[in-house]
């Protein structure tokens, strides 16, 4: 798990949430050099605990053979984006805001060498709008990692309207050394993955909000009755309330079609700050169940 390459050098993560973390976790782990920015130094803290945790685990399982300090000392930690002014390939995954994340694809365009490619984790908008906010279109497109990253096997590509064939082959051929699954994704509203699933989680919201059945009973029939893994409203808590919401807002945005508005609750829930797992409490409360 630990072969170094050179396809790029160095790798620049953007957003060290629940992702970018996951991300920057799983290249380190494959022997690259990462550069890990979030806004603050409490945020880069958290991220790099969870990294502990998860490497612990993983070491554990006897998934990895290096040790947490080994892996760990591949990544640095900066509240500064400047740090990634050298950086080969930049993967942004801050917040699933579209104002954000044009913000942060400008400033990434001014800072990198006008070689480097730029990815965007984004679950849902358009790499096109992104890659238009840069001088160098050709070398924008999706990296759509999976949550939890160091699990999930499946990556979505998504090319942008420019990007060219050989922006798309480097970094397939970086996820294929990383022992990630590609799938290719043309760049309309929720790409492959969230385009089938959000309005299925909205339609477990739906029939939460209207009383059709409880919570419990919502996730059981779908994980029972359908042999899903998880429950859809778990699911949605384990994602990020504001995420879906985000997401759903794209879809609905995006076609105009009135089968993806966003549950109402949904909503309720996003505005008091219940945002899912992350935050503690969403459609369940994980007050009193670490690691759940
Ligand atoms: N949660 C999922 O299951 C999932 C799955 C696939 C893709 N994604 C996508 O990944 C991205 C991140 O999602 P997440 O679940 O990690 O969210 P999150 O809320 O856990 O993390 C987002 C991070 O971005 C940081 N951030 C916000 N603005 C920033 C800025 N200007 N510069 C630097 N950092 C900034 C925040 O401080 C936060 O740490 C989103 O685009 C989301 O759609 C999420």
């Amino acid at each position: 798990m630990s072969e170094t390459h050179t396809i790029f050098k160095s790798i620049g993560v953007v957003g060290a949430g629940q992702m970018g973390s996951g991300i920057a976790q799983v290249l380190a782990t494959y022997g690259l050099s990462v550069v890990v920015h979030d806004l603050n130094e409490t945020v880069l803290s958290k991220a790099q605990a969870s990294m502990e945790k998860s490497i612990s685990k993983l070491i554990e399982k006897g998934k990895i053979r290096e040790t947490t300090s080994v892996i760990l000392g591949r990544i640095k930690f900066s509240s500064s984006l400047e740090d990634l002014a050298k950086v080969e390939l930049a993967i942004e995954a801050a917040s699933e805001n579209k104002e954000i994340k044009k913000i942060i694809f400008r400033k990434l365009d001014a800072l990198l060498a006008p070689t480097a490619v730029l990815a965007s984790n984004t679950s849902s908008i358009s790499i096109t709008e992104l890659a238009a906010a840069t001088k160098r279109p050709k070398l924008v497109l999706g990296v759509h990692f999976m949550n939890p990253v160091p699990l999930m096997k499946l990556v979505e590509v998504v090319r942008g309207q420019l990007t060219d064939d050989s922006t798309v082959n480097r970094v397939a051929t970086l996820l294929a050394l990383i022992e990630k699954q590609t799938i290719f994704s043309k760049d309309y509203a929720g790409f492959i993955v969230n385009r089938i699933l959000m309005p299925m989680l909205n339609e477990a919201m739906f029939t939460l909000y209207e009383g059709v059945g409880t919570a419990e009973d919502i996730d059981k029939g779908m994980k029972l009755g359908t042999n899903h893994p998880m429950g859809p409203l778990e699911l949605a808590d384990f994602i990020g309330l504001d995420t879906c919401l985000s997401i759903l807002e794209v879809l609905y945005d995006g076609f105009k079609d009135p089968k993806y508005r966003p549950c109402p609750l949904l909503k309720n829930y996003v505005m008091s700050g219940l945002l899912g797992k992350k935050t503690g409490r969403g459609f369940y409360d994980y007050s009193q169940k670490a690691g759940v």
